[in-house]
């Protein structure tokens, strides 16, 4: 008997699903993304001498916008705000001529983000990174850099996210000449595909939360977009109530919610808020919440706190983090959908672009 191939499955080149095909395909993402410099050293050695960096941008592409104010004020010490597309209108006043506007979008094409794309290219110069080639954005805005992430069909941003931020990370080197760090991400290609091997763990812990109702995705600064990209990604395609949460911000607030019934991930790559993420580790513990850890693979404190603990390469520094810790994420919510019985490339009420303000 012959097996019968449709056109779609063959498309998914052998994955159940075109969202795990896209996950797995971020080794090859990033390593396109990365030929990108070139263009983008070319971008930077136009640009006048700008005071302040504005981020704009909705969804995913938000978040890969929080990873580049840590980035930018980190490394480049420019004053960096983040501000969502769709709020942009309310904060224009912020914007003068010496502001960088850095639009971010997989489609190019999302309503909110093209409004205020209009507003903000009247007052200062403004940079969209898209993934999409010829989209709206790309004609609009006064410089352009390309994702290179490919086409992506499932409606989760996964591999797009990545490049957008290996763009990011590109733009930040080649703005501080940063030589070390272009080196460094020159490795990101071959760490992911060593976190990818992470997957069959990864499943088996998707069987064990995936009943939960409500869950917390905690991190402190690099790691804070990561815990709210996690979130959004289990809100999206499993339907569970997922919060991404500046882990110092829990006792101001959601401690009231946990107990054993909700779950929460800790993101807790080794550096600077290791400490206090991990202390906020054990309050939650304390409260009976089970602890999924994301960390280095030479972490026994952590090893030993979390219910579960999820091993990255020890070499992962906290700045280069978010390239990496947001992968096994992915795959969590991944299975955990599968395993309930929803389609993750096609999640209700949920379009890949959103053309309505
Ligand atoms: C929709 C998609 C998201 C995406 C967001 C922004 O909500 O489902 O995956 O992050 O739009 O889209 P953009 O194309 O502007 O990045």
């Amino acid at each position: 008997e012959t097996i019968k191939w449709t056109p779609e499955m063959a498309q998914k080149g052998g994955y159940s699903h075109f969202m795990l095909k896209e996950i797995h395909e971020q080794p090859e993402a990033v390593k396109n993304t990365l030929s990108e410099v070139s263009d983008i050293e070319n971008i930077v050695s136009q640009f006048p001498q700008f005071k302040r960096i504005t981020f704009v941008a909705c969804g995913t592409s938000h978040h890969a916008s929080l990873v580049g104010k840590y980035l930018f004020e980190a490394l480049l010490g420019l004053p960096t705000d983040v501000v969502l597309a769709s709020e942009f209108e309310f904060s224009e006043g912020a914007i003068d001529p010496d502001s960088l506007v850095i639009f971010i979008s997989q489609s190019g094409e999302t309503a909110d983000t093209l409004k205020a794309l209009k507003i903000a290219n009247k007052k200062a110069k403004t940079l969209a990174i898209v993934n999409v080639l010829g989209s709206t954005a790309t004609r609009e805005a006064d410089y352009v850099i390309f994702t290179r992430a490919g086409p992506e069909i499932g409606v989760a941003a996964t591999k797009t996210y990545i490049s957008q931020l290996t763009c990011i990370y590109l733009l930040a080197a080649c703005m501080g000449k940063n030589r070390e760090l272009l080196d460094e991400l020159q490795q990101i290609p071959d760490y992911m595909k060593t976190v990818l091997l992470l997957e069959e763990d990864i499943k088996e812990m998707a069987a064990k939360y995936k009943d939960a109702q409500d869950f917390f995705f905690i991190g402190r600064g690099f790691s804070y977009p990561t815990a709210m990209e996690g979130a959004l990604k289990l809100k999206e395609i499993t339907y569970i109530h997922g919060e991404g949460y500046a882990a110092g911000e829990l006792k101001h607030g959601p401690l009231a919610l946990i107990d054993d019934d909700v779950p929460v991930v800790a993101v807790v790559p080794p550096g600077k808020s290791h400490d206090r993420t991990l202390s906020n580790v054990e309050e939650v513990k304390a409260r009976g919440a089970r602890v999924i850890g994301l960390g280095s693979e030479d972490d026994q404190v952590l090893s030993y706190e979390a219910s579960d603990m999820i091993k990255f390469p020890s070499q992962i520094r906290e700045l280069i983090s978010p390239l990496l810790y947001v992968v096994p994420l992915q795959l969590l919510s991944y299975h955990m959908s599968v395993q309930r019985g929803i389609d993750p490339d096609k999640p209700k009420n949920l379009a890949k672009c959103v053309t309505v303000e």
